[in-house]
Formats: structure tokens, sequence, C-alpha cells
């Protein structure tokens, strides 16, 4: 990966477009094994995962948002309890600490300020089991913790963070995979399954990356706006989130994401004609409910903008439109989910003329508090 724009305009599209190598270059070390094992996260993981009863993942940004998936992905899976903590909040608090707790910091630069100060409290605390995901070999994260994963996304420019996100969310889905076959969770063939799945992950993003002309279309009429809302259920919650943040961040529309089921507790009263409502839309075992909610908005006037799975049965109308996402890759799906989101920020971003890879007031790395 060079740090050259090449055929790119902005690093941030670069950066989306690299997303199926960067995934494919992470993985490398696992979907060339017939077999996964505890030792890709370093010589003590084995040990330290044998005596791990719970996860508490701290974070910040982008990367805060990846833990949060984790966290479904965990505890469905490897059915291990799991707190999330923005690493800032985490830090200054008084909470408590359990043995067994494996402090997992998740981290693009392995520098920010806030994330370090958390893992070295979770530290002072006696927690001394710390695994860091990160992208960078020789940041702080990595030389202050027993294990680790690094993601191989290569250098990453843009402010508004892209592969990292992607790349870190497959290993998080890897380390989900080794613990839930050293608890005795995962049969031969489900491993073999779930292994062939992220085998097939970068071509899956190759395609959700072909929707690029249909979102831009859509981002067009987005960039007048001044807010909009994004929803959805379960493990794509927090890909909403992932969704709201990204166009946030360089558009600087005011953009809040929601859990579906939540809009009927407050968000419902802002939906009118002026209010665009990006719907994150699998086929899961959410879809009717999500359905319902989105019949919610419709009827109140709200314009829906839903990225749905072929095969989930929502028919484009005036105010409903769609766009399809070919592939879907069962648990793997909130990384395909998060691509189109990424564009739609992008191409907003472009409509508005904002500086897409250098956002005002914001910095790539946060290295002080
Ligand atoms: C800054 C960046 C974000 C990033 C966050 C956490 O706010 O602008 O893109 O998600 O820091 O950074 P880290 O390097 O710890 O992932």
């Amino acid at each position: 990966d060079s740090i050259e724009l090449g055929q790119y305009d902005h690093y941030m599209q670069k950066e989306i477009f690299e997303q199926p190598g960067a995934i494919a270059n992470t993985l490398e070390m696992v979907t060339g094994a017939s077999a996964l094992s505890a030792g890709l996260f370093g010589a003590e993981a084995e040990e330290v995962f044998a005596r791990t009863e719970r996860i508490l993942i701290l974070a910040c940004g982008t990367s805060y948002h990846s833990g949060l998936v984790a966290k479904y992905w965990l505890e469905s899976v490897a059915k291990m309890p799991v707190a999330v903590e923005i690493a800032s909040e985490y830090r200054y608090r008084d909470s408590v600490s359990l043995p067994g707790t494996l402090v997992i910091t998740i981290s693009q630069s392995g520098e920010t300020a806030d994330t370090l100060a958390a893992l070295q409290h979770a530290q002072r605390e006696g927690l001394t089991d710390t695994l860091t995901i990160c992208n960078v070999p020789e940041s702080a994260l990595i030389r202050q913790s027993k294990l680790r994963f690094l993601t191989r996304a290569g250098p990453e420019i843009g402010v508004a963070s892209t592969k990292a996100f992607t790349t870190q969310l497959a290993v998080l889905f890897v380390l989900t995979l080794v613990l839930a076959k050293q608890r005795g969770l995962l049969s031969t063939e489900r491993e073999s399954e779930l292994l062939a799945q992220l085998r097939h992950l970068p071509a899956a993003i190759q395609r959700v990356l072909e929707c690029e002309m249909a979102v831009r279309h859509w981002a067009n009429r987005f960039a007048p706006k001044e807010h909009a809302l994004f929803l959805g259920r379960g493990v794509h919650f927090p890909i909403a989130m992932e969704g709201a943040l990204k166009l946030k961040e360089i558009t600087y529309i005011h953009a809040e994401a929601y859990a579906a089921g939540e809009l009927k507790h407050g968000p419902l009263a802002l939906v009118d004609s002026q209010m665009p409502v990006v719907v994150v839309a699998p086929n899961d075992a959410l879809i009717e409910k999500l359905k319902s909610n989105l019949q919610e908005v419709r009827v109140r006037g709200g314009e829906l903008f839903v990225f749905a799975d072929r095969d989930v049965e929502i028919e484009p109308a005036d105010g409903i439109n769609i766009i399809n996402l070919d592939d879907h890759a069962g648990l793997l799906s909130p990384i395909l989910h998060v691509i189109p989101l990424q564009l739609l920020a992008y191409h907003a971003a472009l409509a508005r003329g904002t500086d897409v890879d250098k956002p005002r007031n914001l910095a790539k790395s946060v290295t002080v508090e």
C-alpha cells in the first residue's frame, strides 16, 4: 500500500476501495491455515484465553464501534460476557475489576491518549491479561499489551477511519472463533464453514463496492440536508452508529444513530419530510421488526434510504429508496453493510465541498487529552 493517491481523488476513497486487499492481508495467517489457533494472538494466548471468563473492550471513535460489534459476536458465538467502554469514560470512573477479565484495546494508531491511559488504568486495577488489536506495529499499545493481533490495513491517511475499522472487525471475528473453539463451542464442521466465509470476505466486499454509483446518486440528495437519522438493529446497530459518525465527521451534517426499536421512544418526534432516514437492513431474524419500524417512519413522511440484502422484500416506492447488497455474509454481514455507509458519507462530502481527508477540528490520531 503506497501512500500515493494513484487513480483516486482522496485518501478516504482510496482506503474504502483498498478494503478487500486490507482484509485479505490481515487474514493471511488465518485463512491460509486449515484450522484456527490461539497462537495467532501471541505466544501466551492459549494460556490467557484458558483463564478468561469475561472481556472488557476499551477504545475511542470508530474503534469503539468495532468493539460494539464484537460484543454481539463474542456473546452469541463464544458465550463470553463482554463490556465495551469508551476509553475516556473508563479511565476516570470507579469500576469493578473482576479476576478472569481479558482487557482488549482496539486502535488504528496504537497511540490514542485515552485508550492508552485506559489500558494503564486497567493494569493498575490488576487486570494484566491484555490484548491489543492495532494497525501500527511499534505503537505504544502494542508495546504495553501482553497479546496482540496486527491489522494489516496499511497506512490510513484519511481522518475518517474506514479500512482500519473493517480489518479490526475481521480480527475480532477471528478472536470470537478462537475463543469459541477453545471453549468447545465450535464443531469442526462449523469452523471450516466460517473459515470459508472469511476467505470469501474480500470478494464479497468487492461486490458491495459496486454500488458506488447508486450511492453517489443518493448522496447528492443528501448533501443539502442538515440532519439525518441512521437505524439498525442487533449487530447492525453499531454499524448504523458508524454510518452516522462517518457522515458527521466529513459532511458536518448532524447525524444520529438509533437502535430501530428505540424510534418510538424519542426520535420519531423528529421525523418529517426534511429528515432522511438511512436504514441498515440485513436479512436476519429481526427483519420483520425492522420493516414495521420503517412503516412508522414512512407514515410520518420521513424519506427512507435503505441498504437491504437482496432477499429482503422491501419494495421501492415513493419515499422508499432501496439499494440492494447482493452478497450476504451471515455473521460477517456487518462488515459488508458498513461499506455503503462509508461511500454515502464520502460522496455527500464531495457534494458539499468539504475537505474529505482533513475535516475541520478533527485529528487523525488524538495523542493528547
Ligand atoms: C480519532 C480519529 C478517528 C479514530 C479515533 C480513535 O478521533 O479521527 O478516526 O477512530 O481517533 O483512533 P484510534 O487510532 O485509537 O483507532
